[in-house]
């Protein structure tokens, strides 16, 4: 039998620990890439390497690397010596707020460790499909010059054109996007000149809130997960600016896993898609602590901050129109609902290990608008 390979990088993150293990059921042999950085962004609780070791249990023959991605030489020997049939690019510094601290490690990683990798794969493996995590933050503070409409609990847009959310054909340009947004964009428009340029199949996933079981949430980085650890261990989320009313779309990282499986099966060439929830998924922080107090009966401790995350956006809900149009057999199979769900359960068994399971008691369905 001739086993296929992925080579999938940041593979003990959130997206790169499912792609990962979605692969795998999918008969792929799997090399990950990661040097666990996350908990050098993020101290301790970043720490990764409770999932390397959950990757080296769960999936048989999975190979690990603890490369730095910004290591030129070693990545470009590395990807020559395996010849991946599928690269799944997902590691990277994903926080728009650390990336004001730590620039050059921001841009190294985001940018720099793109071209490392996209270089290494046009050499080594030219016809694998390339699939690169971008993220929503490309479009920089520009989706608040759209119209709004305020809510009790949240903004919405108000303008026909945005109905469905923001698109890909959105502009990138002359916007505050932070750091970590501008090294993204960067990376961005490099893997599409891969696909363009060298005719490499190659796609950019615009992502929105992605989330799920196995995030090692923090402050910086990964809203949702957070949010709700702070909910379940009682701790203080603090609210950066906009009422509390700012919104986000909110993706399982297993429809993003299969996402990613579906394009590797019918790539395209220098392709963008926004991938989040969707307008359905999609909730404030304010409807967010409604819906996680539903779940754990714990009330949200919480403190305001009048002023917002520099260059945050108010409202952002991906347009998944494109997406659904090229891959018809893709779709959103995991509501909010299920989504906090599989947090609370996940913060709970990590949190409290010895203690007997919260039973979950049903969340009321539209406690959002
Ligand atoms: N989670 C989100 O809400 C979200 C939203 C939009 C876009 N994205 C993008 O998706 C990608 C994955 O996000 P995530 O939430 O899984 O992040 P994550 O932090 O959970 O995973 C990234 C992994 O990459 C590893 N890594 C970082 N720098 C590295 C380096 N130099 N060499 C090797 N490994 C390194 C980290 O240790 C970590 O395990 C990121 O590029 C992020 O910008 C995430």
């Amino acid at each position: 039998m001739n086993t296929k390979s992925a080579l999938i990088t940041g593979s003990c993150g959130l997206i790169g620990s499912e792609v990962s293990v979605h692969f795998a059921h999918q008969g792929f042999q799997v090399f990950g890439i990661d040097n666990n950085e996350r908990a050098i962004f993020f101290g301790p609780e970043g720490d990764t390497s409770w999932t390397l070791q959950r990757l080296r249990k769960n999936i048989p023959g999975y190979t690990h690397f603890n490369t730095d991605i910004r290591d030129r030489s070693s990545l470009l020997k590395l990807v020559a010596a395996i010849k991946p049939d599928v690269v799944v690019h997902t590691a990277g510094q994903p926080s728009h707020d650390r990336a004001a601290t730590i620039p050059f490690a921001d841009f190294d990683t985001n940018a720099t460790g793109t071209l490392n990798l996209l270089e290494a794969v046009r050499r080594a493996c030219p016809e694998s499909p390339f699939v690169h995590m971008s993220t929503n933050k490309v479009y920089g503070d520009l989706p608040n010059n759209i119209r709004l409409r305020e809510f009790r609990n949240r903004w919405h847009f108000d303008d026909p054109l945005y109905a469905n959310g923001i698109p890909e054909t959105f502009s990138i340009d002359q916007s505050k996007h932070s750091l970590f947004g501008a090294s993204k964009v960067a990376a961005d428009v490099m893997v599409q000149e891969y696909g363009r340029y060298f005719g490499m199949s190659t796609c950019c996933l615009r992502g929105g809130c992605l989330t799920g079981p196995n995030h090692a949430g923090v402050e910086l980085h990964g809203f949702l997960s957070y949010l709700v650890r702070c909910n379940v261990q009682q701790r203080e989320y603090k609210v950066f600016g906009y009422k509390g009313k700012q919104v986000r779309d909110n993706i399982h990282s297993g429809d993003v896993a299969a996402f990613i499986l579906e394009f590797c099966r019918a790539p395209r060439c220098g392709e963008v898609y926004n991938l989040g929830g969707g307008i359905e998924n999609s909730c404030s922080v304010l409807e967010a602590f409604a819906l996680v107090e539903a779940l754990t009966g714990k009330s949200q401790k919480y403190t305001y901050v009048d002023e917002n995350r520099i260059g945050d956006q108010i409202c952002y809900y991906s347009d998944l129109t494109k997406v659904k149009t090229h891959y018809p057999g893709w779709g959103i199979t995991r509501t909010l609902h299920e989504i906090f769900r599989d947090l609370v359960k996940s913060w709970d068994r990590r949190l409290t290990p010895q203690l007997p399971k919260l039973s979950l008691p049903g969340v009321p369905i539209g406690v959002h608008v």
